[in-house]
């Protein structure tokens, strides 16, 4: 998978590649690249936004400058890129990031993410280049950037060789594996502490009941959706 971050911070992302399964990701062919909006403005001195039409606070991130980067980088009409690419804003109003959003966007072969500051964006850039909006959560982050990291981070993690182990994103929090509800409990070393004892199933080394078990902890914990809080 090729995936392209559009952003005014590149050097943001430096600790982000050195994460595990980033750099096994980007080891196994993926590729993770980087274009500067800045580097590609139209006008000068850098600018790369403007004061609101209508009055407001904040600055917002220009079409034009948004439209020379993308042309730039692809050497096509950014208006019919969206055709055959997914060009993801990033931005706190759009679709939820979800598990199944995740898995559908670790099924690409390459992604566009425009990443912003400022107030935002110009709605245009939305309207005429993007094929989706994609939140994270809603609350304002100062920037797109951790926003792209959170998405690169589970979609890399979902592609093969990137984890340690291939069956660590079978069977985790929300995946069909578990009907799409929260992961079950894990305990580890030691079995008792402080007279908080591991559930006594998962030592007996009995593996039907065992899974049994885990189904029915990761069942009582909800189905919770995107949509929703967890029960
Ligand atoms: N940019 C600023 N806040 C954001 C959010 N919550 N999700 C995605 N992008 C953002």
């Amino acid at each position: 998978m090729q995936i392209d971050v559009f952003t005014l911070f590149p050097d943001a992302f430096a600790w982000f590649e050195r994460q595990r399964h980033v750099a096994n990701a980007l080891a196994g062919g993926h590729r993770l690249e980087y274009v500067n909006y800045r580097d590609h403005t139209p006008l000068g001195a850098g600018q790369v936004d403007d004061t609101p039409f209508g009055g407001g606070a904040g600055m917002v991130l220009r079409v034009d400058v948004v439209e020379a980067a993308l042309w730039a980088r692809y050497g096509r009409d950014p208006v019919q890129l969206r055709q055959d690419r997914r060009v993801i804003v990033l931005a706190p109003g759009g679709t939820l990031l979800d598990d199944a959003l995740v898995g559908e966007l670790a099924r690409e072969e390459a992604l566009t993410l425009l990443s912003g500051r400022y107030e935002g964006f110009d709605q245009r850039i939305v309207d005429h280049f993007a094929s989706d909006e994609v939140s994270i959560g809603r609350y304002v982050l100062a920037g797109g950037e951790l926003a792209a990291m959170v998405l690169c981070d589970a979609v890399l993690r979902k592609l093969p060789g990137a984890l340690g182990h291939p069956d660590s994103a079978l069977e985790e929090s929300f995946s069909d594996a578990l009907a799409g509800a929260p992961e079950y409990p894990h305990y580890t070393r030691p079995a008792e502490w402080r007279g908080w004892r591991v559930p006594d199933v998962l030592l007996s080394g009995h593996h039907a009941r065992i899974r049994e078990w885990r189904l029915a902890q990761s069942a009582a914990r909800g189905t919770g959706s995107a949509d929703g809080p967890l029960p």
